[in-house]
């Protein structure tokens, strides 16, 4: 059954189970050592069979790199790195052919400072574009203008001095990404205009890069000294952001298709980030992260389903994330495979849409980068590791003359743990995913259900999910180190998915670091 006809008056997002590509390191066609969007479409087979309906793909915009894609000097075109435009609409169409939808990332708080907009706003203080970027004199003391810091450093200014004009710029990231002035008019319409490039070559939405951070205080002034040790918790978020979204909303309803936006709000509290939601006329949906933050254990993650339940769903649908190109693997965070695939039911069991990042499904742990092959400013590569597809050779990445790896090292076990190893195993976690992606696909609860919890022993988290027509799905999740008893969780249940095999045995026992999908018996 096509995605569309499964719940024809419901927005596709809130059924979708999303997956996110980082182009760089998914899959090379060239052979240059850097994925490319080729090499992605060359994987929707892989991703069909998987059974994932979107894909999120990280930047692929024209981009010195300094960020790896996330410093745009061209958002209406490819960086040749990755391919043309061309290979952009055939990705597109392809995917959409397969019923797979497609989210691009849209970076609007700051541009790289090679695009035209940023070298003609910094070659003079008249010059047209002056106050498309934010700007502030030198003061006679010389300390920059506010006490913003920048992230990725311990505690460096958000401003740089640019000699050309002997003025501050602020650049919340990188100087090599400064700051566009949002309540500048003519930026919000270019940025607008961005949105519609891409809307008009078919997209269906955008994930969009530190939203939360667009608004800022006008008068920038200093934020609360105890909040600065704190990266992002509560500080770049303004007011004004909210009418921004609203506007950014409006540009996405111009279109049909239920076009969407899901926002990174990086702050680490579920109540902040509901307020994006503004009661359904802001985002769509909201990446929440405080639960990626959490620790593997049972009390933690009842707080922050509670708080998502509670502070998220009266604004909006929520979303699930348990790793991104930004943060270690869960994999490796939690420390075991046992423990990744009982995460992948707790994260496809639990309400909303959930986002997975290529290789969770793959049980992938971070790669361990040496030093001299570290190239992110951020100290993010491990994560960004290359997936391995196949077992022999360069795992499928074709190796250009005088080229002896791609841009990053590989992953732990690249051999066994490549796509084509765990496809021939039955009982791998790659299976696992893709039985867990069949069952919310068939079971209306999973997908649009409500939740429940119910009561269960310590370190386990049981919940229910009820949908239209009456159906019903049971989740019990063990995140303790010992087996417990859930006879009487599992009555009148059946096992629909477990996380390994005899994972919950016949005497009601459930493993430990283990977890089971049940369907009525
Ligand atoms: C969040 C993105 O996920 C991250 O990769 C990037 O470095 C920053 N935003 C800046 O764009």
């Amino acid at each position: 059954m096509a995605a569309a006809d499964r719940d024809p008056t419901e927005p596709w997002w809130k059924a979708a189970v999303v997956y996110q590509i980082y182009p760089r390191s998914f899959a090379d066609a060239d052979g240059d050592g850097v994925g490319d969007l080729q090499g992605i479409r060359s994987k929707l087979p892989h991703l069909e069979w998987l059974g994932v309906d979107a894909l999120w793909l990280s930047p692929f915009y024209r981009s010195p790199m300094a960020d790896f894609g996330y410093d745009v000097s061209d958002y209406c075109d490819v960086d040749p790195i990755f391919g043309t435009l061309a290979d952009f609409d055939e990705l597109v169409a392809d995917a959409h052919a397969r019923g797979i939808r497609v989210i691009v990332d849209w970076v609007p708080n700051h541009t790289s400072d090679q695009h035209p907009w940023f070298v003609e706003s910094r070659s003079s203080r008249e010059s047209a574009k002056r106050d498309w970027y934010v700007w502030r004199d030198r003061t006679p003391d010389g300390a920059p203008p506010n006490n913003w810091v920048q992230t990725w450093t311990d505690g460096e200014p958000a401003w740089t001095v640019d000699p050309q004009t002997d003025q501050w710029y602020l650049h919340l990231f990188l100087p090599e990404q400064p700051d566009l002035n949002w309540r500048n008019p003519e930026v919000r319409a270019a940025m607008a205009d961005v949105l519609r490039f891409w809307l008009d070559r078919g997209v269906d939405g955008f994930r969009m890069d530190v939203l939360h951070a667009l608004g800022k205080d006008p008068d920038l002034a200093d934020d609360p000294a105890e909040l600065i040790p704190i990266p992002h918790s509560a500080l770049n978020h303004h007011e004004s952001t909210h009418e921004i979204v609203r506007e950014l909303r409006s540009v996405l309803e111009e279109y049909d298709g239920d076009r969407m936006m899901v926002a990174e709000i990086f702050l680490l509290d579920t109540e902040l980030v509901a307020s994006y939601y503004d009661g359904g006329a802001g985002v769509h949906l909201a990446f929440n992260f405080p639960p990626l933050f959490a620790p593997w254990a049972a009390r933690p993650w009842a707080v922050r389903i509670d708080e998502v339940a509670r502070m998220i769903e009266p604004q909006g649908w929520p979303s699930w994330v348990l790793s991104n190109h930004d943060q270690p693997r869960h994999r490796t965070r939690y420390g075991s495979e046992a423990r990744a695939r009982a995460a992948a039911v707790l994260l496809l069991g639990l309400k909303g849409t959930p986002f997975l990042y290529a290789g969770e499904e793959l049980g992938l742990e971070d790669a361990v980068v040496p030093e001299d092959r570290v190239v992110d400013p951020g100290g993010r590569d491990g994560c960004r590791a290359p997936i391995p597809w196949t077992v022999e050779g360069d795992h499928g990445w074709g190796r250009a003359e005088g080229l002896d790896t791609p841009w990053l090292p590989w992953p732990p076990d690249a051999a066994e743990r490549s796509a084509e190893a765990l496809r021939a195993d039955e009982g791998s976690i790659l299976h696992l995913y893709r039985r867990l992606l069949a069952a919310r696909r068939a079971s209306t609860a999973l997908r649009l259900g409500d939740q429940a919890m119910v009561d269960a022993p310590d370190d386990v988290l049981a919940w229910d999910r009820t949908g239209a027509g009456g159906d019903r799905r049971r989740v019990i999740v063990n995140f303790g180190s010992s087996t417990v008893d859930v006879s009487t969780l599992v009555e009148g249940w059946a096992v629909e998915v477990a996380s390994a095999d005899g994972a919950l045995g016949t005497d009601g026992a459930l493993a430990a670091d283990a977890a089971v999908l049940l369907r009525p018996t």
